[in-house]
Formats: structure tokens, C-alpha cells, sequence
């Protein structure tokens, strides 16, 4: 037993030197791992008279459960030892300036997207969307482009390579594609507009291959030439932010309306900057008319029993003229300067009735 008596005491003076956690794990091991002291004296239990083994058994496991303890309370303290230590270095700094956070800002097109989305959405008009590729059928032929319509040349459109069956697939040339989408999947009366992006092989300092367009459809039972001269003059005010603005009604021609006609707003050059509403000269700003029957046919609809118009506007040159943006192509370049100088704050859109919501 003197021999148990003096391992006990080698072992927790082992114990209370052991400086650090590592130290502590080191001294458990040599006492309790598997070839620890105690675990070896364990193993000669085995070879023991079953009256000896008894006694050395218990007298063991006591010692077990003492070094087990002494090992747990010393790792208590080094443990708190080592996290106050921690602690101590780990100071804040309260002092320090706070480090600059990069701030995004909304490009202007999603700006003029939002606020244009929220003008229509004010007059009772939904958003209703296209797939980016298109076929013949929905970006010429059911807007009354038959595969011979001068028109289509006109589009500089980019085509896929044929389908086994000969036919090409398209990136749209226009939003008007969703006209039809929307005619074959919703019943009169139809109040959408579709905003989205639009492609023509074309790039000057107006055009980028890749641009933005707003739709407009209305149809339904009695909708008239009227009804699109009013919705055309509210959206201006709501969008240039004037109580009134000046619109020429030009007498044009699209493949898709009949009566077609384009529409100029009035505006003048104020120190490099456009203003709209006033002045003398005249900016065209959008296409539109009544929806020409056969594009109705096209949507599945009967012309004789539904009429309406559309229209189709340049996004990216609406932002460009509320915001005085001189070159389309930058839009698309990125420019992390360009988008800081031009970008928009967050949570900032103009409604119809003015001011910011
Ligand atoms: N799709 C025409 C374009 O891309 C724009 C347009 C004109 C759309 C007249 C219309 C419309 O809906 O009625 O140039």
C-alpha cells in the first residue's frame, strides 16, 4: 500500500506542476492512458489471487478516482488561466475609426426600370415578361412580319444556327414578343407592360448590341386611340417630374399597329442639359398604336371583339434623357467610377403623385 501511497502523491505533484494545458494532457496520459502507470498496474489485476485482487483492485480504483479529479480541477484552473491570459491581449480598441464600407448604388437603368414599373404599376398595369430567346414566330411573324417584311431587315438581328427542321431561333430584337406570350396566356382585358432586354447587332454611341425596352399592351372591349394619348401623357409627367409636357403625335408606321405613330416630347437644351416640358425642339421618345388586327388573330384573340394599343420605348434612352447620360455604351461597361458618379442611392423611386417613396 506505501507503494500506492507514494505513486499517489509522484502523480498529483505531477499534477499541481503541470503548468500548461499541454503539460496537464501529458501527466493524464503517463498516469491514465494505455500504458499509463495506473493502467499497467490494472493489467496485473488479472494475474492476482481473487482475495489479493480485491483488495488492489479497490485500492486502484480509488487512486483512479483521485487522479482523476486532481486532473479535472487542474485543468479547470489552467483553463481559465489560459483564457484571462487570452483576454488580457485581446483588447478593443474603441478608439480606432471605423473602417469605410463599401457602398453599391443602383445602376440607372434598374433606377428608370423601377420608376417606370411603378408609373405603370400606379395606372392599374402589370409586369409581364419573355424569354431573351425567341423564336420566328413570336419576334416576327405573329407581329405581322411574314418571313418577307422589309422590316425584318431592318432589325439587325442576331440569329442562332438552324434547327434540324431549318428554323433559327432568335435573341428578340424588341419586347414586343411578349404581346403574343401574354394574348395566348391571359384573357382579356390585358393592362401589361413588359420591360427587358433586347438585342440588335448595332454600336455607336447610341446603341449597344444589347439594350432595354418597355412594352406596353392594353386590349380589351373599348379601349381607344384616346386612352393611349392619355396614358402616353401621364407617364411622361410622372416620369420627366413635370406638370406638363408637350407631345407631338407623329403619324408612322409599324408593321404591328395600325394606326401607328411615334410620339416626340418638347424640350429644350439648358446649358448642356436637356429639360423636358419646355422649349422647341422636339425628341422622339417612343413608338406606339392601336394593335393591328392580325397581331390580335396572332394572340388568339378575335379582332372583332377585342381592340387596343401598344407601345414601345428605349429604357436605357429614357435614362439617358431624365439623367443626362450622354453615351448609351458606357451603360455596359462597368466602370465602377461611371456607377458611382451616375448610380442611385437605394429606396428611392418616384411615384406618380411626385415625391419619394
Ligand atoms: N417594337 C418596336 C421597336 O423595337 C417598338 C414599338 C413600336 C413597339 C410600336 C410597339 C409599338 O408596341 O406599338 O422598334
Amino acid at each position: 500500500m506505501s507503494d500506492l501511497a507514494s505513486l499517489e502523491s509522484e502523480i498529483l505533484a505531477q499534477v499541481s506542476a503541470a503548468a500548461d494545458e499541454p503539460a496537464i494532457e501529458a501527466v493524464r496520459v503517463s498516469a491514465l492512458g494505455k500504458k499509463g502507470v495506473i493502467s499497467e498496474r490494472m493489467a496485473t489485476l488479472g494475474k492476482m489471487a481473487p482475495d489479493e485482487r480485491k483488495a488492489a483492485g479497490a485500492a486502484l480504483n480509488v487512486l483512479k478516482d483521485k487522479v482523476s479529479e486532481a486532473l479535472s480541477a487542474r485543468k479547470a484552473v489552467l483553463g481559465e488561466a489560459a483564457l484571462e491570459a487570452r483576454l488580457a491581449t485581446e483588447t478593443l480598441d474603441m478608439t480606432l475609426p471605423v473602417r469605410p464600407q463599401m457602398q453599391g448604388t443602383i445602376h440607372p437603368v434598374s433606377q428608370v426600370w423601377e420608376e417606370v414599373v411603378q408609373i405603370f404599376g400606379d395606372l392599374g398595369f402589370s409586369v409581364a415578361e419573355g424569354p431573351h430567346i425567341e423564336d420566328d414566330f413570336h419576334n416576327f411573324d405573329a407581329l405581322n412580319m411574314p418571313p418577307d417584311h422589309p422590316a425584318r431587315q431592318e432589325h439587325d438581328t442576331f440569329y442562332f444556327n438552324e434547327k434540324p427542321d431549318g428554323s433559327r431561333m432568335v435573341l428578340r430584337t424588341h419586347t414586343s414578343p411578349v404581346q403574343i406570350r401574354t394574348m395566348l396566356s391571359q384573357k382579356p382585358p390585358i393592362r401589361i407592360i413588359a420591360p427587358g432586354r433586347t438585342f440588335r447587332s448595332d454600336s455607336d454611341m447610341t446603341h449597344t448590341p444589347m439594350f432595354n425596352q418597355v412594352e406596353g399592351l392594353v386590349l380589351d372591349e373599348t379601349t381607344h386611340l384616346g386612352n393611349l394619348k392619355w396614358i402616353l401623357a401621364e407617364f411622361c409627367k410622372a416620369f420627366f417630374e413635370v406638370d406638363e409636357v408637350k407631345m407631338r403625335f407623329r403619324a408612322s408606321h409599324f408593321p404591328f399597329t395600325e394606326p401607328s405613330m411615334e410620339v416626340d416630347i418638347q424640350y429644350a437644351r439648358e446649358g448642356g442639359q436637356l429639360k423636358i416640358g419646355t422649349g422647341d425642339k422636339w425628341l422622339e421618345i417612343l413608338g406606339s398604336g392601336m394593335v393591328h388586327p392580325n397581331v390580335i388573330r396572332a394572340g388568339g384573340l378575335d379582332p372583332d371583339k377585342v381592340q387596343g394599343f401598344a407601345f414601345g420605348m428605349g429604357l436605357d434612352r429614357l435614362a439617358m434623357l431624365k439623367y443626362g447620360i450622354p453615351d448609351l455604351r458606357a451603360f455596359f461597361e462597368s466602370d465602377l467610377r461611371w456607377l458611382r458618379h451616375y448610380g442611385f442611392r437605394a429606396l428611392q423611386v418616384p411615384t406618380l403623385a411626385g415625391g419619394l417613396s
